[in-house]
């Protein structure tokens, strides 16, 4: 290339304008750097691995059922004994954790979700179970009271308004059951105020400071979440909305300072939900703290892949790889996806 007789490293405007070319070229020849796979590989900015993932599950009662859930195409609750051979695939495979979701049938749900404490519940038997069978796994336990409550609310209701303190007490008693069976993580998805300082301090005075917390910290009141409520059986039973305590999507000056009041209660990690639409406050979470900082997502996001996968729009794996890829891009740790299993075993393939 003909070198410019003057000093300076690239041509003025005037120059390049001469050459019909613009400021800068040819030495900024962006596409050197996508010329070829290894190329890419090395100057790649992010990469997706599988400790990166954690996978959602949901739990059914009878041990040997798998039952599909109709709008979450690709997605099965199942009994424990699919479930370990699952944990154990996903443990193979390298997958962080495991994140508990139990299918609680209708005759067991009460006003105040009285099962959500029971020490031989569905969930404490889980990860006892997955405990046992794969070892080296990561166990998360969602602490909210909506699988357990005939009213499909994460708290307590009084005339039909959340008592958020009388919530926490019940809250910090379900998590303490959760520790006592063997969880690792405790993961409060209820957006009641106070209610890790409260679980922090229950799981310390019972010996339990090992027990790590993910706050779903900056929880959004989202439709997304509709094809969850579908596999919980929530749905049905949910009377009203969730916008008195989960979070406006209108907001993300919020979302921060509810990072920071669990941070200072006491979370360890930190989440933020739904996902994709939501991006930009895992960017704003991030840039401001240091703590690690997940992204669910959540139902909802997985079934849109799916269905516009099956509609032809694209390629599922590619989208799913995409998308988890952009997660990573917006500073997040680690990401809860239903696409979690397979997400990595199409990074070992
Ligand atoms: C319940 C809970 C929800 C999800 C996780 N925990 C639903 C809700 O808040 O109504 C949603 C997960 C998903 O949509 O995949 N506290």
């Amino acid at each position: 290339m003909k070198q410019h007789s003057n000093n300076t490293a690239s041509p003025t405007a005037e120059q390049a304008s001469e050459k019909n070319t613009a400021p800068g070229y040819p030495q900024t020849r962006m596409r050197r750097l996508r010329g070829s796979t290894w190329m890419r590989g090395m100057v790649a900015e992010n990469e997706l691995k599988p400790a990166d993932l954690i996978w959602p599950a949901f739990i059914l009662e009878d041990a040997d059922k798998v039952e599909p859930v109709s709008t979450m195409p690709g997605v099965e609750r199942l009994g424990i004994e699919k479930l370990v051979t699952k944990a154990q695939e996903a443990q193979e495979l390298g997958v962080s954790a495991i994140a508990l979701f139990p299918v609680v049938p209708p005759s067991k749900k009460t006003d105040r979700g009285d099962e959500s404490v029971n020490p031989m519940n569905l969930i404490c038997n889980a990860v006892k179970r997955i405990r046992d069978a794969a070892p080296d796994i990561g166990i998360i336990t969602d602490v909210a009271l909506d699988p357990y409550t005939t009213h499909g609310h994460d708290g307590i209701l009084h005339d039909d308004k959340i008592a958020n303190d009388e919530t926490v007490e019940i809250l910090c008693e379900q998590a303490l059951n959760q520790a006592r069976a063997g969880a690792d993580i405790i993961a409060p998805s209820d957006m009641m105020d106070g209610r890790v300082g409260a679980i922090r301090k229950a799981l310390d005075n019972e010996g339990f400071e090992d027990v790590a917390i993910m706050s779903y910290a900056a929880k959004y009141a989202s439709c997304f979440y509709g094809p969850f409520r579908d596999a919980v059986g929530s749905k049905a039973a949910l009377k009203g909305d969730k916008k008195t305590y989960q979070m406006n999507p209108a907001n993300s000056d919020e979302a921060l300072r509810e990072v920071e009041l669990d941070i200072r209660e006491g979370a360890d990690m930190v989440m933020v939900k739904p996902g994709m639409p939501y991006l930009d406050i895992v960017r704003r979470v991030k840039e401001k703290f240091s703590v690690p900082t997940f992204a669910y997502q959540v139902s909802g996001e997985y079934a849109m892949l799916r269905h516009a996968a099956n509609e032809g729009c694209f390629d599922f794996d590619t989208a799913l790889m995409e998308s988890l890829l952009g997660f990573k891009r917006a500073g997040c740790n680690g990401i809860l996806s239903y696409g979690a299993i397979d997400a990595a075993k199409l990074l070992k393939a």
